[in-house]
């Protein structure tokens, strides 16, 4: 997969190739192409399409990422500075472009239409789930629901393209490709909302991102809709302000009614349950150290602190 991202992300215009290899090269956990990998050596699939897919997953998310951070307003990303840092907002919106129909040419060669219809929608509503976050930013009322719609649409949809598209290319029987697009789903609903949590209490050693960027933004996260649900009338003050303001001034505050009200473990347990939905899904495939994997990936995505 690797040597596939490193011929596919040629081009004749320098400053793409400068871009795309700055962020690609800055490692990342290939979390989603490693599920793509999993997902179809689990039902057998033969073959070095696979690969391809895998690289074309990883360049969808590398593009998703080089746009969030200019959305983001992020310095910081992977332990180095953003693209958008680096080399200004247009420069990582339009590589981000680049990365986006480069993906799309790949899938014309691998030539499946099923595989090219589920990466086409998935792209969409990754789109779509970045809109609807915008229009939550700064909004304190926004709930449970509203911000779990945000997290399907925005990563989990990713995670569910990786599974199905391996399970395509297997030539899985229709219950198991829906299984593992579930699988899929779950997973990336999981591992958002404990990305969410690792922005209030993790460490940019292991992150390589700056803590209290969701606060920063005004990002009514899971951790805060809990405070707002259960803190005092003081504790529900200061983060309602916090959200509308879009800054981290109250940044102490915010993480003291956070921890009084145990909010990141009330996140944590929602994202046990979803992994534990997640693994549910894995019963339909039989048994194999690809499943065992996407097992472990279940528990790494709720555990993990980077
Ligand atoms: C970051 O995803 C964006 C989110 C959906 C939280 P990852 O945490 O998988 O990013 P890398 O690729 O490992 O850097
Ligand atoms: C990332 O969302 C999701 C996408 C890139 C579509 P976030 O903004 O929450 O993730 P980080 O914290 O920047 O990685
Ligand atoms: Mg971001
Ligand atoms: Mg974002």
């Amino acid at each position: 997969m690797d040597d596939v991202i490193r011929r596919r992300l040629d081009s004749e215009v320098a400053l793409i190739r400068t871009i795309a290899h700055y962020i690609i090269e800055s490692g990342g956990k290939r979390l989603r192409p490693a599920l793509v990998l999993l997902a179809a050596n689990a039902v057998g699939a033969q073959g070095t399409a696979k690969h391809e897919l895998a690289a074309v997953v990883e360049f969808i998310h590398t593009a998703t990422l080089l746009h969030d951070d200019v959305v983001d307003e992020s310095s910081l990303r992977r332990g180095r500075r953003t693209a958008n840092a680096e080399f200004g907002n247009a420069a990582s919106v339009l590589v981000g472009d680049f990365l986006y129909s480069r993906a799309f040419q790949m899938m014309v060669d691998v030539g499946s239409a099923r595989v090219m219809e589920v990466m086409a929608n998935a792209t969409n509503v990754i789109a779509e789930g970045e809109v609807l976050q915008l229009l939550n930013i700064g909004n304190p009322s926004t709930d449970e629901e509203q911000y779990l719609r945000v997290i399907r649409y925005k990563t989990a949809k990713l995670f569910e393209a990786a599974t199905q598209v391996g399970a395509i290319l297997g030539g899985a029987k229709p219950e198991v490709e829906s299984a593992l697009a579930a699988y899929g789903m779950h997973l990336g609903t999981a591992f958002q909302v404990i990305d969410d949590v690792l922005d209030y209490s993790g460490d940019f050693s292991e992150t390589g991102k700056n803590l209290g960027d969701d606060l920063a933004e005004g990002k009514p996260t899971l951790p805060l809709i809990h405070v707002l649900r259960n803190g005092t009338e003081a504790e529900r003050d200061v983060v309602r302000r916090a959200i509308e303001t879009e800054g981290k001034a109250d940044l102490e505050a915010v993480l003291a009614a956070i921890r009084r009200t145990g909010a990141l473990d009330y996140a944590r347990a929602k994202a046990r349950l979803e992994a534990e939905a997640a693994e549910g899904h894995l019963a339909t495939l039989p048994g194999s150290e690809w499943r065992d994997s996407l097992l472990q990936l279940a528990s790494f995505s709720v555990e993990r602190s980077f």
